[in-house]
């Protein structure tokens, strides 16, 4: 079995182990955090060993295991290069490094040593993403012309985020949020399925802003305001918006010659995937008021219940990565995918109010679709 050790045991490390109670495929070896107090805490509530330094962590996984990098995004970097260093393959929390520079050389060092390196989020490997992908290859909307995502949140300042607290008694790092940003937290939900679908996206048009920022409790917040307009080298175009400010909306609406495709959750696994054809009635055109449910044929994967405002199997990307190094083959969370995530987000998030068209410099084609999701059933 390959082995997993985790670094960074705060609210997140819980929301993983809810997913590994339904079972792993890889041994999970225990946990470091340079918090001992918040270690001691997760490592008794979830029985797991605890280790007194990174080193002892990394020495414990070995070549060849998996770093899962669960800390906050100023630390991805250095734990993931000294992961890499290691010899492990890495999975780490998004954003792979808050600079493209930083994830490059992540990348070029992973690459140099054979190693795997991989970006959260995973939920493009889920049975909603996966069916969204399913119906698109096959035609269901006809050619897909634009896609609306939406990721907004609710406007959180007003929000009782000090009550937010992880099953083994992680506070929500507010503080950490508003800094790295909502865009650099959830644009990936949505980035990860299109791009995994639709392959490179070769432009950006962005603004970005801060609309809230005197009512949140930090010095220095990102922006809490985000709108992309994404062109994809296959030619489709999307708009994806993130804040924490409009009410929550996580729908996806895909746009093609036939009618939408659409849903209504992207931090769900289970969400329904739904089609309504468009035609004309008399002389009035409409998407059908009745929606069809889309649905893979068999078997997809465990489902978590549904915790705070989530139900996402968090255990997905490990899950492949493990599978893909005893399989030999190439994961499907891939250092390209990781690396022109960051770069797409990056450019959202930094753009501000005026940044003009940015350019993509790195790639990423089409992902394959896991082997239960080929085509509908
Ligand atoms: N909070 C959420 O709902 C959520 C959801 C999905 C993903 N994430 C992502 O998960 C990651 C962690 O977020 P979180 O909410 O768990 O934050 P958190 O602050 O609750 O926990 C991070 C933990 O990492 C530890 N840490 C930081 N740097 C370290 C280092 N160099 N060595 C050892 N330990 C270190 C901290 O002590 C802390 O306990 C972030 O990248 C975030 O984007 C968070």
């Amino acid at each position: 079995m390959i082995k997993v050790g985790i670094i960074g045991t705060g609210f997140v490390a819980d929301l993983y182990m809810r997913s590994f109670e339904l079972g792993t495929t890889f041994e999970l070896i225990g946990a470091y955090d340079r918090r001992a107090e918040r270690l001691a805490q997760f490592c008794a509530h979830w029985k797991q060993p605890s280790f007194a330094s990174q080193e002892e962590l990394l020495a414990a996984i070995g070549p060849g295991g998996i770093l899962l990098n669960l800390t906050n995004p100023s630390s991805h970097f250095d734990v993931g290069m000294a992961g890499l260093e290691a010899g492990c393959h890495v999975y780490t929390e998004k954003p792979l490094a808050m600079t493209v520079e930083d994830a490059q050389t992540l990348c070029d060092l992973a690459r140099d040593k054979g190693l795997m390196l991989a970006s959260a989020p995973c939920s493009f490997l889920g049975e909603a993403a996966q069916t969204l992908g399913a119906a698109i290859r096959g035609g269901v909307a006809g050619k897909v012309r634009v896609i609306y995502a939406e990721l907004d949140d609710g406007f959180i300042p007003q929000a009782r985020y000090a009550d937010w607290i992880s099953e083994s008694g992680a506070p929500w790092p507010a503080g950490d949020e508003f800094e790295v940003g909502c865009t650099l937290e959830h644009a990936g939900y949505y980035l990860t399925w299109l791009i995994s679908i639709f392959g490179s996206i070769r432009t950006v048009v962005s603004a970005s802003s801060r609309q809230v920022s005197d009512l949140l409790p930090v010095d220095d917040p990102a922006p809490d305001f985000s709108v992309a307009t994404l062109f994809f080298e296959s030619g489709v175009v999307a708009r994806l918006t993130c804040t924490i400010i409009g009410p929550h909306n996580h729908s996806l609406r895909v746009i093609g010659d036939r009618g939408v495709i659409e849903l209504d959750e992207a931090w769900n696994n289970a969400a329904k995937v739904r089609f309504r054809r468009r035609f004309n009635l008399r002389r009035r055109l409409m998407e059908s008021p009745v929606a069809k449910r889309l649905k893979l044929g068999g078997e997809t994967h465990p489902k978590v219940g549904r915790w705070g405002s989530a139900s996402m199997n968090f255990a997905l990307g490990v899950t492949e990565m493990a599978e893909a190094i005893r399989e030999g083959r190439d994961s499907r969370m891939s250092i390209d995918l990781a690396l022109h995530l960051t770069e797409v987000t990056l450019a959202i998030q930094g753009a501000g109010d005026n940044s003009g068209a940015q350019q993509m410099v790195t790639r990423c084609d089409p992902i394959e679709p896991m082997p239960w999701a080929k085509r509908l059933g």
